[in-house]
């Protein structure tokens, strides 16, 4: 495989679909091969997927179930979509991956990080993503930038109290330092043109260093 596999994270409202946008155009103005996608969906079939995950009336889903189809989502956007593009040679740019079923499932929800993430190995074939961004942010303030935002999709984790959202920041603060070559934490509490900044040098200093 030639290309990179780079992944975004964070909580609601970190910001970090934004910063993938702008990182994109930054690098596709250096004339790389970049493409983006989101998780769950980046394909036909997984974007299905996503409608049934998350839709708020969809209250009776079962955690386990709910593990599984985000699992089956990542499947089907993998080998549809992702491999292709690195077999290629590209810079992909993922907005979530194995790291939110890992945080959201596995501790959120309670069934367990480990239990979340074999199941998740399995989805993937055992591939990790080379870099992972996580953009942090204190959940009060990220739910209070997303309710301004219009026209944003309403979905069934947006029901959740502010308790599940902080046990989200804290499984991923403990994700960060136990993989810490791999997982970069970007402050999501800075400005915007910050944040962005913050992670295009992260990004730049992995894309020299190619290691990782
Ligand atoms: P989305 O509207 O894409 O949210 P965001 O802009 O915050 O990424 O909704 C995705 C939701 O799905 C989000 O609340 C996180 C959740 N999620 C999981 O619980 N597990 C997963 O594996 C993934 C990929 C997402």
């Amino acid at each position: 495989m030639n290309g990179l596999f780079i992944t975004f994270e964070g909580g609601e409202g970190a910001g970090k679909t934004t910063v993938l946008k702008s990182i994109m155009e930054t690098l596709q103005k250096q004339g790389k091969k970049v493409m983006a996608t989101r998780e769950p969906g980046g394909s036909a079939i997984a974007e299905k997927i996503r409608h049934i995950i998350l839709d708020p009336e969809h209250n009776e889903m079962d955690a386990r179930t709910e593990a599984l189809l985000y699992a089956a989502a990542r499947r089907q956007h993998l080998v549809e979509t992702v491999l292709p593009k690195l077999e290629e040679g590209y810079i992909v740019l993922c907005d979530r991956f194995i790291d939110s079923s890992i945080v959201y499932q596995g501790v959120a929800r309670g069934i367990g990080v480990e239990e979340v993430r074999q199941m998740n190995l399995f989805a993937t074939d055992g591939l990790m993503p080379h870099l992972t961004c996580y953009v942090d942010i204190e959940p009060t303030i990220g739910l209070k930038r997303i309710e301004g935002h219009k026209g944003r999709e309403y979905n069934r984790l947006d029901q959740e109290e502010i308790d599940f959202h902080f046990m989200v920041r804290r499984a991923y603060q403990k994700l960060a330092s136990e993989e810490p070559t791999r997982i970069k934490t970007i402050d999501g509490g800075e400005s915007l043109e910050s944040v962005v900044q913050h992670t295009y040098h992260v990004i730049e200093q992995f894309l020299n260093k190619g290691d990782c």
